[in-house]
């Protein structure tokens, strides 16, 4: 897949988000909708993730690709849901996400990925460590992801290492996150209509611009993430500033 030439023309001249992160809503309502099963909509979902990860590592200044995948939440949906979402996981790992990293890109799982059974978890450490030599798009996936989950480890870890709780600084809570040592995003993208966080990134989505979008996450495509980037582009950012 090639850049697209406008992109690349506004690109020149203003601010690329270093750090995209996107939350895929709006798979089951996209299926409901066309009369399947709010799994149809996931797996088309899944090829949209892929999709939209090669054009990101298209995109000069993109660095980090950030995709909610799996909650902590999510494990209270359906039996049948969940169990197809994991073996669409299962799936990716033996397909696209190697072809992700044939395209260069650096996979990444965020999340506690000790609640996955031994095979499932030996494939994300196997395709982290396939892809460690790769210079291009680092991508992380987050599953059994919480925000508020991943404060309270960071918290935990920092106690086992000894370290003085109360004279604790945020970066040390920021180096015991599972994005340590990765830039925060610039950029958080919702698809499919809903105005809010669902407990995603937490702590590192302290300055991004939010944006978002009706478009469900299986019709998104490369020029919804040209007409994100564009306005992200004309974004004033503060940092709690004035200027
Ligand atoms: C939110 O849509 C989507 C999810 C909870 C799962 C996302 C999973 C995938 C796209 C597939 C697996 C991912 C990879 C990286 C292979 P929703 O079900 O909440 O949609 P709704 O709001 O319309 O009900």
């Amino acid at each position: 897949m090639t850049s697209r030439s406008g992109i690349l023309n506004i690109m020149e001249h203003s601010i690329t988000p270093r750090h995209v992160a996107i939350i895929m809503d709006g798979n089951g309502r996209w299926a409901k909708k066309r009369l399947l099963p709010r799994t149809a909509g996931h797996s088309v979902g899944s090829e949209v993730f892929r999709k939209i990860a090669e054009y990101l590592g298209t995109i000069p200044g993109v660095e980090y690709l950030t995709v909610y995948a799996f909650s902590t939440e999510n494990w209270s949906r359906p039996a049948d849901e969940v169990k197809e979402i994991m073996r669409l996981l299962d799936h990716y790992m033996d397909t696209a996400m190697k072809s992700l990293i044939e395209k260069n890109i650096r996979l990444h799982f965020l999340g506690d990925l000790s609640v996955f059974d031994d095979k499932l978890r030996a494939k994300m450490e196997k395709l982290h460590e396939m892809s460690e030599h790769t210079t291009g798009l680092h991508v992380n996936v987050a599953v059994n992801y919480g925000g508020r989950d991943e404060i309270t480890n960071a918290i935990r870890s920092m106690a086992k290492e000894g370290m003085d709780l109360t004279a604790v600084t945020q970066e040390d809570i920021t180096s015991h996150l599972y994005t340590a040592g990765q830039p925060d995003p610039d950029l958080l993208i919702r698809p499919g209509g809903e105005k809010r966080l669902s407990n995603f990134l937490l702590w590192q989505l302290s300055y991004a611009e939010f944006y978002f979008t009706d478009v469900l996450w299986p019709d998104f495509s490369e020029k919804e993430i040209d007409e994100a980037i564009v306005w992200f582009a004309g974004r004033k950012r503060r940092y709690g500033n004035v200027k």
